[in-house]
C-alpha cells in the first residue's frame, strides 16, 4: 500500500529543515539546521539575515536528506513545501528550491499549509488512534489557535490568537529575565528555558498572572496581558534589586513556574470552552469516533502544559496526543508528512506540475 517517498521542505521562519518520510509514517531522514545562534545574538530574527542562511544552507541540506535517507530524486513520489503562513522571504527559499526540484525531476509539488502540518504531524506517529475528526490545540512562536480537524485542507477553525502567540510570549520573557546569559540555557529557545527554571521553584504562587478572557464565551486567546504583567513584575524586581544590567534577577525559579501554571490556566480554560462545544449533545462534531485532542506546535514541547492539557481532556473521555519531542517545533517531517495525507486523501488526481501557479500566501 505503500506509496512511496514524500521529500519535505520547510523553511517559513528560522529554521531550515528537510526529510523524507513515505506513506507509512517511516522518517529516512531529517536534516534540520537551526539558526538560533546566530539570532540569539542579535536579540530576535532579522527577516533579510534569516532568508541569507536559508539560501546559503539549502543545497548541502537536501544533500544531506538523500545520503541520509539513501534515496535517489527518481524515487520520490512528490515534492511537499511550506508556502505559507511565515515570513515571506524566508519562505521564498524554500518554494523556489521546491520548484526546482520538482521541475529538474519531473515530480508533482504540493503547498503546505505550515499550521495544518503541525496539526497533522501527530498523526504519523498514532494513525489508528488519531481518526478524523479530532480537536486539535495549536499552540507555538506565531500562532494559538482550536481547531475542528476533519483532514488535509480541512480545518474549522473554533477559536484564534487576538494577540501574542504563547510562544512568543516565553521568548520576550525569557529575554527580559536574561535567562540566556546562562550558560546552560544560551541556546535553547525561551519556552524550554522557562521549562527548565521552573523544575527549581520554591514557590510558584509568589507572583500573580492575570486569567485573560476567563468570562468570554468562546475560544479565542490572549497571552498580551500574562506577558506585560511579567514585564512588569520583572522590571520590578530590577528596581528593587538594582541588578547590574548582565545578571539574572533572584527567584526567577518561581517566577518561571508561576508563568507557566497561568499560561496553562488560560489554555485549559479555552480548551475546556472549545471540548464542550464539541461534546454539546445537540451536534456532537466527533461523530461516533472517540473524543480525540491532539496538542501540537512548538510550546507542546512543554511537559507541565501537556499534562495540565491531558488532565482536562480526561474529564470528557477524551484522550489527548503530541507528536514526539523532536516533531512538535518546526521541522521537515511535518511537511513531508503533510504531503502523504495528501497523497492519501486527495488528491492523486490532484498532483499539480503547474509550478508557475503556485506561490507564497
Ligand atoms: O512551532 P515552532 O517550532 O515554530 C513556530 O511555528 O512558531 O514553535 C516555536 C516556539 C518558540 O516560541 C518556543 O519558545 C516554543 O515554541 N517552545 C516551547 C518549548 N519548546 C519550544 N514553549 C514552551 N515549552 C517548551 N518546552
Ligand atoms: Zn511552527
Amino acid at each position: 500500500r505503500s506509496l512511496g517517498y514524500v521529500l519535505g521542505i520547510e523553511t517559513s521562519c528560522d529554521d531550515t529543515g528537510i526529510a523524507i518520510v513515505d506513506t507509512d509514517g517511516k522518517v529516512h531522514a531529517n536534516v534540520l539546521e537551526s539558526q538560533q545562534e546566530f539570532h540569539t545574538r542579535y536579540g530576535g530574527i532579522i527577516p533579510p539575515r534569516a532568508q541569507d542562511l536559508h539560501r546559503s544552507r539549502i543545497a548541502h541540506a537536501y544533500e544531506r536528506c538523500l545520503s541520509e535517507a539513501n534515496v535517489e530524486p527518481s524515487q520520490l513520489s512528490a515534492i511537499a513545501v511550506t508556502t505559507r503562513p511565515g515570513l515571506p522571504l524566508s519562505l521564498l527559499i524554500g518554494l523556489r528550491f521546491a520548484k526546482h526540484l520538482a521541475r529538474k525531476n519531473k515530480k508533482p509539488l504540493l503547498p503546505v499549509h505550515h499550521m495544518e502540518a503541525h496539526a497533522l504531524q501527530a498523526r504519523m506517529e498514532h494513525i489508528t488512534a488519531i481518526g478524523y475528526p479530532y480537536l486539535c490545540l495549536l499552540i507555538s512562536g506565531g500562532h494559538s489557535q482550536l481547531a475542528l480537524v476533519r483532514g488535509p485542507g480541512q480545518l474549522t477553525l473554533l477559536g484564534d490568537s487576538l494577540d501574542d502567540a504563547p510562544g512568543e510570549a516565553f521568548d520576550k520573557i525569557a529575554r527580559r529575565l536574561r535567562l540566556f546569559v546562562l550558560p546552560k540555557y544560551r541556546l535553547w529557545n525561551g519556552g524550554r528555558a522557562i521549562e527548565d527554571a521552573a523544575k527549581s521553584a520554591q514557590n510558584p504562587n509568589a507572583y500573580d498572572f492575570p486569567r485573560p478572557l476567563a468570562q468570554q464565551r468562546n475560544c479565542n486567546f490572549s497571552f498580551a496581558g500574562i506577558k506585560n504583567n511579567s514585564f512588569r513584575a520583572i522590571r520590578m524586581r530590577e528596581l528593587l534589586e538594582r541588578t547590574p544590567c548582565d545578571g539574572v534577577i533572584s527567584n526567577y525559579n518561581d517566577f518561571c513556574a508561576g508563568l507557566l501554571v497561568a499560561v496553562s490556566r488560560h489554555l485549559m480554560n479555552r480548551t475546556q470552552r472549545a471540548l464542550e462545544f464539541c461534546l454539546h449533545p445537540h451536534q456532537n462534531l466527533f461523530g461516533d469516533a472517540p473524543p480525540t485532542l491532539v496538542v501540537s506546535g512548538g510550546v507542546a514541547n512543554n511537559d507541565v502544559i501537556f499534562a495540565n492539557i491531558s488532565h482536562l481532556a480526561l474529564q470528557y473521555n477524551c484522550r489527548t496526543y503530541r507528536p514526539s519531542k523532536g516533531y512538535c517545533s518546526d521541522n521537515g517531517v511535518m511537511i513531508a508528512w503533510h504531503g502523504v495525507e495528501q497523497l492519501l486523501h486527495d488528491c492523486a488526481n490532484n498532483l499539480r506540475y503547474d509550478y508557475d501557479n503556485i506561490d507564497i500566501a
